[in-house]
């Protein structure tokens, strides 16, 4: 299988990012700045994605990646857990048409299992929406939901364990190899991130995609995830356009015009 790597190619990088990822953070506290509570700023959020979504359309990113719950946000109070649950559903439901219509394919990465203690058809909904959007081009929507950069290492390792099995002993004799577990890896339809993004001020990757980020330019402001709209955005990827990808190689290498010796 066809799978993207920054490791064993070096890729081919453009002015527009080809794949931004997002942790959308500071919800909560975008609503106690306002005095309400915090499932305020989780449906402000939900504005701000679809404000997103369409500012990346028109920008020609042909994937984006919404960090959305992780797989650690169970540790928060049930009722916001519960309500962040009924905001998801609500939003597949509703969102769908628009996405499948704007020719958006839809992809949900996670383990979407573990919602069924809350609502068992959401995979049903999952499944159907990604089905219906499946053929679309114009952009790759992934929510990861329920997910953690851990998990997804892990559970590729375990789907590589089980093809050595069934192999034989003498399988596990050989190295495995990056080409071998990639392939098993939640987002092995989309090249890996150019540009991440985390809104909220926190400087950290939050558990998000552990293995995807390896060369990705890292972007992070203060503004808090309901204020992000478009012109932010911009500056994002104004500040990604500054950056030099060197994917372990020298400036010179990189530009061989630029006069530099070394
Ligand atoms: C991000 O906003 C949304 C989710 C994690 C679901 P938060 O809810 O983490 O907001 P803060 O960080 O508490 O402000
Ligand atoms: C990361 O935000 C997860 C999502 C945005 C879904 P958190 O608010 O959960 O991250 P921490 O706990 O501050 O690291
Ligand atoms: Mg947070």
């Amino acid at each position: 299988m066809a799978f993207f790597s920054s490791t064993l190619t070096t890729p081919q990088t453009g002015e527009v990012p080809r794949h931004i990822a997002i942790v959308m953070d500071g919800n909560g506290r975008w609503a106690a700045h306002r005095k309400l509570p915090r499932v305020a700023g989780h449906v402000r959020g939900l504005d701000a994605v679809r404000n997103i979504v369409d500012a990346c359309v028109q920008r020609g990113v042909e994937y984006l990646t919404l960090f959305a719950f992780s797989s650690e946000n169970w540790r928060r109070p049930n009722e916001e857990v519960s309500f962040l649950m009924r905001l998801f559903i609500s939003a597949l439901e509703r969102e769908i048409d628009k996405l499948h219509e704007s020719e958006i394919r839809l992809r949900v990465i996670g383990a979407l299992d573990a919602f069924d203690a809350f609502e068992p058809r959401i995979q049903e909904l999952v499944r159907a929406a990604e089905a219906r959007t499946e053929t679309h081009q114009r952009l790759t929507l992934t929510i990861a939901a329920n997910y953690g950069g851990r998990w997804d290492i892990l559970q590729a390792a375990q789907k590589l364990a089980f093809e050595r099995l069934l192999l034989g002993p003498t399988a596990f004799a050989s190295p495995f190899k990056e080409a071998d577990l990639a392939p098993h890896l939640s987002m092995v339809y989309a090249p890996e991130p150019d540009l991440f993004i985390r809104t909220g001020g926190e400087k950290r990757i939050s558990n998000f995609l552990l293995w995807q980020l390896a060369y990705t330019e890292f972007y992070f402001t203060d503004k808090f995830w309901p204020d992000f709209d478009a012109e932010m955005l911009d500056l994002a990827i104004s500040e990604y356009q500054k950056r030099e990808r060197r994917f372990g190689r020298t400036s010179a290498q990189v530009r061989p015009n630029s006069g530099h010796l070394f």
